[in-house]
């Protein structure tokens, strides 16, 4: 009886735990019903077909009546909304008539998933589409697997993105982020007005997002309405499409961009898409911000430092750019342990040929004329002083001036009788070939073995252009940007698996690739080249927006865009909100600059707990008002940090003759706790607080302030 109990016992162990019965299918099997936490997404086959039928309030699951368009568009018969799937079968028909076959609920990861199964009512093309429910951020995720199950020929996708949604009939705004080198993530809102709005990326960057809010036109209450929000979870070329027809429903259908790409599916082979996530809150644009961010940190970074508190950085980049060398960088490392850093990143310049950036790029062992003596005796130095050491890489590309250049001219992506077009001197690795892929890892594999390297910078500074690969196969030749993702994303996760302790950046010339994909095997991001705090304040509110402020790194610099000098403190202030990194020269540090590191860098440490952990709200945003106040609530709401920042002298309508500025009221408190705020005087209720709030004794431009409210 006891083996019997025991052997159950370790049965009921391996069950993966449900996320509780979210998805119900009907009782003849043809329809289903998903449910997240707010939200409802309802689907039925009519006609042999799988439609899709609702998307909301989980209120009106059963009131719901025509379906608003097909679960998978096809290119085929009318063309009644935009195509998810386009293919050219053997004999040249172009059009697609799915039928539904079967369905499952399958558990992945811990999520039920409905798995439904459609064919082509003739050739021999079978399409799994998944919906994941994430119930507890109010998040559904989508992708699509295509087979050819036939014995002869190829079928040619010529288009296939990883899900589409159909919103109700209403009148809707979208906000997405745009941007281009040191203003990333710009916030656009723009009418979604009957014909196609695209959002894409055709040469793997990205300063915007292909994170997007549409909401019903004219609302624009932080907290509160209706909200549709999404992202595709890939960081090669993506594309959103937002279709309206003229009286009809609203689809949005994302995934890979199918620009200048093609698969061609052998019998027997099969492709799946990346995944795209779509989400309902009716918490205005908060809700989507609390639903990113705990996703983010919560499932989607890198297990093994997802719980890790971020240290606090020194990055020699604007000290030094290419200049490095062994005396100046110790120098660095010990002025950074003075002032409180505990992790010193040396970045580009380190290795060989590397003087400026015209050579160099691809040959990844040190230059021995800045360090005679390697890398390893001056991290062991740096580690004598207690800091954590960590290096830059920029994996993807190679400087004709480079002996990996020299040695493999083929190797990069090309097209022959054309130009390579180089930028910043260099040219992207065909990371679709497999030797580049191992050239790449022995070489980091080398790297971080011979040495004490506990953060890797990620950087990538190309666009993509001329992408050939004249040696594959034809009909492989236009699906290169596919595998060079694979191969890329193959490349992170195997030097992870392999050295599990260290932190990785990801960078692109600043934020030119931030993507759930990216965050799903990164720590953090370098959010922007630009460093100047007053630009920095717009950027961050945007990131804020849509991922946590533990992947946020941040670096006080000497950098200021716009002549405003503002002061050493508003700088520290800026960057406390993510995670706290310097990069001046702060050898040339006079005395009382040390001295404001040392507090401020002190401060952070109080307070990055909170930051990092807690939950983010925007009160006061600068655009349009002068000032910008984020706070952060930690998880038991006893204490929260509210960060002030004046861009102006009277800000936010404050006049020259009050000098008040409108008070704030805060958010996330517990109403019938008690709390204080370190700095002023007085005992709050949290009602108090979020109802009345507080007026911020700040006056003046680039002032800011740091509050602490604890719980009594
Ligand atoms: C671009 C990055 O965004 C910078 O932070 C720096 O690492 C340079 N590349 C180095 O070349």
């Amino acid at each position: 009886m006891k083996r019997i109990l025991f052997i159950l016992a370790l049965w009921l162990l391996t069950i993966p735990v449900f996320s509780q019965n979210v998805i119900h299918a009907g009782s003849d099997g043809k329809s289903w019903t998903i449910f997240t936490r707010s939200a409802v997404y309802q689907l039925r086959v009519e006609n042999d077909e799988v439609r899709m039928v609702n998307y909301g309030n989980k209120t009106l699951a059963e009131k719901t009546s025509r379906p608003l368009g097909a679960e998978i568009p096809v290119r085929g018969g009318y063309v009644t909304s935009a195509p998810l799937l386009e293919v050219i079968f053997p004999d040249g028909v172009r059009d697609i008539e799915l039928t539904c076959q079967m369905y499952e609920i399958i558990n992945i990861d811990g999520y039920e998933t409905l798995k439904i199964t459609q064919n082509d009512k003739y050739y021999p093309l079978e399409v799994i589409s998944y919906i994941t429910s994430i119930p507890e951020y109010d998040l559904i995720e989508k992708w699509v697997e295509v087979r050819n199950t036939g014995r002869r020929g190829n079928i040619k996708v010529e288009n296939l993105l990883s899900g589409s949604v159909f919103l109700p009939k209403d009148a809707y705004e979208l906000t997405h982020y745009a941007g281009v080198w040191g203003y990333e993530f710009t916030p656009q809102t723009t009418k979604l007005t009957p014909g196609t709005k695209t959002l894409q990326t055709k040469d793997f960057k990205s300063y915007g997002s292909s994170s997007f809010l549409v909401r019903p036109e004219g609302e624009t209450d932080p907290y509160s309405g209706k909200v549709w929000f999404g992202s595709v979870k890939y960081s090669g070329n993506w594309r959103i499409d937002f279709e309206k027809s003229f009286n009809g429903p609203v689809q949005i259908v994302g995934g890979m961009n199918f620009w200048d790409q093609e698969l061609n599916l052998k019998p027997g082979s099969s492709f799946t898409t990346p995944h795209i996530v779509f989400g309902y809150t009716e918490q205005g644009t908060e809700g989507v911000t609390h639903n990113l961010t705990s996703y983010i940190r919560e499932k989607l970074l890198p297990p093994a430092h997802r719980e890790k508190i971020r240290p606090v950085l020194y990055n020699s980049w604007y000290a030094t750019t290419f200049n490095v060398n062994e005396e100046h960088q110790l120098a660095l490392a010990q002025t950074a342990k003075e002032i409180g850093v505990e992790m010193f990143v040396i970045d580009d310049g380190w290795f060989k040929g590397r003087v400026n950036d015209r050579a160099g790029l691809g040959d990844w062992t040190v230059d021995t004329n800045k360090f005679p003596n390697g890398l390893q005796p001056m991290i062991e130095k740096i580690n004598a002083l207690g800091l954590d050491f960590g290096i830059w890489i920029e994996p993807e590309m190679v400087n004709p001036n480079s002996d990996l250049y020299r040695a493999h001219p083929d190797w990069v992506f090309h097209f022959p009788n054309r130009q390579r077009h180089e930028g910043r001197n260099q040219l992207i690795l065909n990371l679709a070939r497999e030797d580049v892929w191992q050239y790449l890892y022995q070489s980091f594999y080398k790297l971080l073995k011979e040495n004490n390297i506990k953060f890797i910078k990620w950087d990538m500074n190309k666009a993509m252009a001329d992408p050939g690969f004249p040696s594959a196969p034809l009909d492989e030749q236009r699906a290169v940007r596919i595998k060079y993702m694979e191969n890329l994303y193959r490349l992170v996760e195997t030097l992870r698996k392999d050295f599990p302790d260290v932190w990785f950046e990801n960078c692109s010339s600043g934020g030119g690739r931030i993507d759930m994909a990216m965050n799903s095997r990164f720590d953090f991001n370098w959010t922007s080249d630009n460093t100047d705090p007053v630009d920095r304040i717009f950027i961050q509110d945007s990131y804020l927006t849509l991922f946590p402020a533990s992947t946020m790194i941040s670096w006080v610099t000497h950098e200021d865009w716009h002549r405003q000098n503002p002061p050493l403190e508003f700088k520290f202030d800026v960057c406390m909100a993510g995670v706290l990194g310097v990069g001046y020269d702060i050898t040339k540090w006079s005395d009382t600059e040390k001295d404001i590191a040392k507090t401020k860098i002190a401060r952070y440490k109080e307070i990055r707990h909170t930051v990092q952990t807690g939950m983010p709200y925007r009160l006061v945003s600068p655009y349009g008002n002068n000032r910008s106040i984020l706070q952060f609530v930690n998880k038991d709401q006893s204490e929260s940090i509210v960060f002030v920042y004046h861009l102006a002298e009277y800000p936010n309508n404050m006049t020259s003759g009050t000098q008040r500025s409108p008070a704030v009221q805060l958010r996330g408190l517990l109403p019938g706790t008690q709390y204080t705020i370190e700095g002023l005087e007085g005992v709050y209720s949290g009602d108090y607080l979020m109802k009345t709030g507080i007026e911020i004794p700040l006056r003046g431009s680039f002032k800011s302030g740091i509050y602490r409210i604890i719980k009594q």
